[in-house]
């Protein structure tokens, strides 16, 4: 079988680091790569060193593919390291979370507070019974107890598993089961879009059914009263508010000393199909992991202002909203709501009021920045802005080219960051101050992780398409899923058989003459077109640098033929409107930019696509309505009308 895919679309433009940029930047000096490259294990040792630790490992890496151990004899605290070797320095009086909610309300709090309030947390854990070892499931809005309550499980050394606020109480109720949690730590409610989220109301429902938990502590969403919409009664002996344990708690709680190989947190995450799994990190080598890519990918300095966009119920909050920043210092911005509340220029203007100099967001929010317009972001001054980041999902040249004009104003490098939950920390990227950017590349791995382009029979392929592959052992992998180590094997060690050594992510890639790498998408969305291997991201970009398309998804759908025939659902940019000759125009526009092959047989117009709740398009629903059966499991959607609709729209237009 011929797994190999076919490149399509070619992309000139190139970008070296911006001169200022570079003369200023922590690393401009391309040896490093050779540095890490000669010798990895001691490159790692020493971004581990940078840590503190409380017993120094004397180990590196122990590796017995596919299972693997980081600095196992040393010993050390997360907390400690986001925040105590602070309070000691001249961080103290640092704004370490600068937060606002979406109805507007700010809090700043600085290093020293947050490590007393991240102690009395700590205190009030322990006092509920939490021990080292124990887990605890946090179901927060985005607010700062988020941090504070897995920075407190981090320092008892419990292991903290966040749920997304957005998920559902059965969604709740399967992972605090699926790892036992002790302790449910929620609010009241929270903002999304202007209206309440009643998370109290939604844990009452999950905790119905999880016979695990002893405790919930619920804190209050708006200081001093309870938002009336979502309250609910508070379940005498298993329910206790927030700050009355808090006003109780000492602020001095010494941190334990973890094992490096001790489980710092599980975070589930859904994969394509299935049962979600129960990722697992331990301490030293995720902290290690963050703490590097965070100062090197992002350029951090002690002046910088720093907004990763993403939830804390994503992998991307955990290591690049908290334990990454914090362990570098670093004054973060917390932003509670919707990019679009109550305006269209919501982050703009946050990014102006807070002097926000870095920003890290994802391709979903981007394009529909392009669909809102340019006159939103044009009302504001976005001048201090130096770093833009992404991550998420392969972004389309144009909208790495609008970001990059439109957000950045033509002086700000971008860092197209490739990773995963499973990876927990950036793999592949660019290093902004040395590395030249692509538009649409993530360029190449970074100094420490070693990627290569398979074949199936894993042939290295130095220049086309095929299936990416991690090479090497880096410290902030995954080390087994929660309660199913076999999975853990199966899922990403098997596809090379015989080869436990290799790392399957489950992307297509291409890798082009410099030996750049370009995310194609997951290799089971792959479009299989009278035997070419077309990867969605090439086909989606085509159609999405016509100037009326804001956002494009393609699946393959049955053909008697071909195989597989093109379906695409495109979503227009604000201005224009669906006509059949726009859809003629569009086919012809592919064909053009990429081949007659990649000729979508169908086009559905759509003002919206199916997402999941971190904004990857879903495809595998989409290949649903476009073969005409049943829609799959829905329940990860962020919104599940929109998929609805477009099954209808999809059959009307079909009779
Ligand atoms: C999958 C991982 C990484 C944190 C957020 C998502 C896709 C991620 C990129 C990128 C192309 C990307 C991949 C990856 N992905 N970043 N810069 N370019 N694709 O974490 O939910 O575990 O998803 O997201 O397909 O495998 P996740």
């Amino acid at each position: 079988m011929n797994d190999d895919i076919d490149v399509l679309l070619t992309e000139t433009r190139s970008f070296p680091p911006p001169a200022e940029f570079a003369r200023t930047a922590l690393l401009n000096d391309p040896n490093i790569y050779l540095e890490a490259a000669n010798d990895t294990e001691a490159f790692w040792m020493e971004q581990a060193r940078t840590l503190e630790w409380i017993r120094p490992f004397t180990k590196g890496l122990e590796w017995d593919a596919p299972h693997v151990k980081w600095f196992s004899d040393g010993t050390l605290n997360a907390s400690a390291n986001c925040l105590d070797r602070h309070v000691r320095g001249a961080k103290r009086n640092a704004a370490a979370i600068i937060w606002e909610g979406e109805p507007g309300d700010r809090r700043t709090i600085t290093y020293w507070e947050l490590y007393r309030q991240v102690n009395q947390f700590a205190n009030v854990l322990k006092g509920l019974g939490v021990e080292r070892g124990d887990r605890v499931a946090i179901y927060l809005p985005l607010i700062p107890e988020c941090a504070i309550a897995m920075l407190a499980c981090a320092r008892i050394g419990a292991a903290h598993s966040v749920v997304f606020g957005g998920f559902s109480p059965e969604s709740l109720r399967d992972r605090i089961n699926d790892s036992e949690c002790k302790v449910l730590v929620t609010a009241d409610g929270g903002y999304r879009r202007g209206q309440v989220v009643p998370l109290k109301r939604n844990a009452d429902k999950a905790l119905e059914e999880t016979p695990s938990i002893r405790h919930v502590v619920v804190v209050q969403r708006r200081q001093g009263s309870t938002i009336q919409e979502a309250h609910t009664e508070m379940k005498e002996g298993r329910d206790h508010w927030y700050h009355r344990l808090m006003h109780n708690a000492s602020a001095q709680c010494e941190p334990e000393a973890m094992n490096a190989e001790d489980v710092l947190y599980i975070l589930y995450t859904s994969g394509t199909t299935g049962k979600p799994k129960g990722i697992v990190h331990t301490t030293g080598g995720y902290m290690t992991g963050v703490a590097y890519t965070t100062k090197y990918v992002f350029d951090l300095k002690d002046d910088d202002v720093f907004w990763c966009t993403a939830d804390v119920g994503w992998v991307t909050g955990h290591s690049y909203l908290v334990y990454g920043p914090l362990a570098n210092g670093a004054t973060c911005l917390m932003y509670e709501g919707a990019p679009d509340w109550p305006e269209k220029d919501r982050f703009w203007d946050l990014c102006e009021r807070h002097g926000v100099t870095i920003l890290y967001t994802a391709p979903t929010a981007i394009r529909a920045f392009m669909k809102w317009g340019d006159q939103h972001p044009a009302k504001h001054d976005l001048s201090r802005l130096r770093l833009l980041g992404s991550v998420g999902e392969p972004i389309n040249p144009e909208a790495w080219m609008w970001y990059q004009q439109h957000i950045g104003g033509n002086r700000c490098p971008i860092v197209d960051t490739w990773w995963q939950t499973e990876t927990g920390a950036i793999v592949i990227s660019p290093l902004p101050g040395i590395t030249p950017t692509k538009p649409g590349s993530a360029t190449m791995p970074l100094p420490g992780f070693s990627a290569a382009l398979l074949d199936i029979r894993a042939k290295e392929i130095d220049v086309g398409g095929g299936l990416l592959a991690l090479t090497k052992p880096w410290p902030s992998m995954l080390r087994t899923i929660w309660g199913d180590d076999a999975r853990y094997v199966e899922t990403y060690f098997t596809k090379w058989p015989g080869r436990p050594d290799l790392y399957f992510p489950g992307d297509g890639a291409k890798r082009d003459d410099d030996g750049f790498y370009w995310i194609l998408g997951r290799v089971d969305d792959v479009l299989n077109v009278a035997g070419h291997r077309i990867g969605t991201m090439e086909v989606e970009s085509a159609l999405v640098e016509h100037p009326a398309v804001a956002e494009a998804a393609v699946v393959g759908k049955a053909h008697d033929i071909k195989g597989q025939a093109i379906a695409a659902f495109v979503t227009l940019r604000e201005g224009f409107t669906q006509s059949s000759s726009l859809r003629d125009e569009l086919r012809e526009f592919v064909a053009q930019k990429i081949g007659a092959i990649a000729k979508p047989d169908d086009i559905l117009f759509s003002a919206d696509l199916p997402k999941t709740r971190s904004g990857k398009i879903m495809r595998r629903l989409l290949r649903d309505i476009a073969e005409g059966r049943a829609l799959g499991d829905t329940t990860t959607l962020a919104d599940p009308n929109v998929v609805a609709g477009l099954k209808d729209q999809y059959e009307a237009q079909e009779s």
